[in-house]
């Protein structure tokens, strides 16, 4: 209970903190958010997504689950999408997965966990997918790192084609798709070239996307 009780301790501390810097921050903050940004990405506790990109309560509107999966029947997922670009009119969503994935290496290594291998079955279906890329990279780290970026670029592709980006885009809703990914070891996030904000922009992304075989394994 001590480690609990110090968490609200934490609490008051940080909102005192907020509060002393910018006087009258979360009695204004309660009356509206205006976020920029959708940011889906990996649950894991080393990936905060406020604190990676420097953005304060109300900046960012976050999804997170087990390895940044966006499921076209995942209606939490998708439900977080369509509120973000109808009602609260995000400009940018940012699929951000992260090198060092929990959830990527135990669905490339086939490893049994429980009812979390069905979600990871998505993962899977990525490296099937893209079965003749991971071959040609060497296997462990690197094959692993590889997974990461691809099933980043595979969720962001799944975002550009829900219904709800569609339509946005049909509208000429003012909206665009990034694929990101973030390095555990160094905090530094990493911008994989997805960058779509029409289906023009997107078939021109599958036509480099085949082209990825050539990508060389980043060190940043
Ligand atoms: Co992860």
């Amino acid at each position: 209970m001590d480690a609990l009780k110090d968490l609200f301790v934490n609490n008051r501390n940080w909102a005192r903190e907020i509060e002393n810097r910018q006087p009258g921050f979360f009695s204004k903050l309660s009356e509206l958010q205006a976020p920029n940004f959708l940011w889906i990405g990996c649950a894991d506790s080393r990936v905060p997504a406020n604190e990676i990109v420097g953005l304060l309560p109300g900046e960012l509107f976050v999804h997170r689950n087990v390895a940044n999966i966006v499921s076209h029947t995942d209606l939490n997922c998708l439900s977080v999408l369509q509120y973000a670009v109808e009602v609260l009119k995000v400009k940018h969503v940012i699929v951000c997965g992260h090198y060092g994935c929990g959830g990527v290496i135990a669905a490339q290594q086939n490893r049994r966990l429980g009812l979390i291998d069905n979600w990871l079955r998505h993962v899977q279906d990525v490296q099937e997918k893209y079965r003749g890329i991971l071959e040609k990279t060497p296997e462990g780290t690197e094959r692993e790192d590889r997974l990461c970026e691809l099933n980043v670029i595979e969720q962001a592709v799944n975002v550009c084609q829900t219904t709800v980006v569609q339509e946005a885009w049909a509208r000429g809703q003012d909206l665009t798709i990034h694929g990101w990914i973030y390095r555990l070891c160094n905090g530094h996030l990493r911008d994989l070239g997805l960058c779509v904000s029409s289906n023009a922009g997107l078939n021109e992304y599958y036509q480099v996307s085949y082209k990825i075989v050539d990508w060389p394994v980043p060190q940043g």
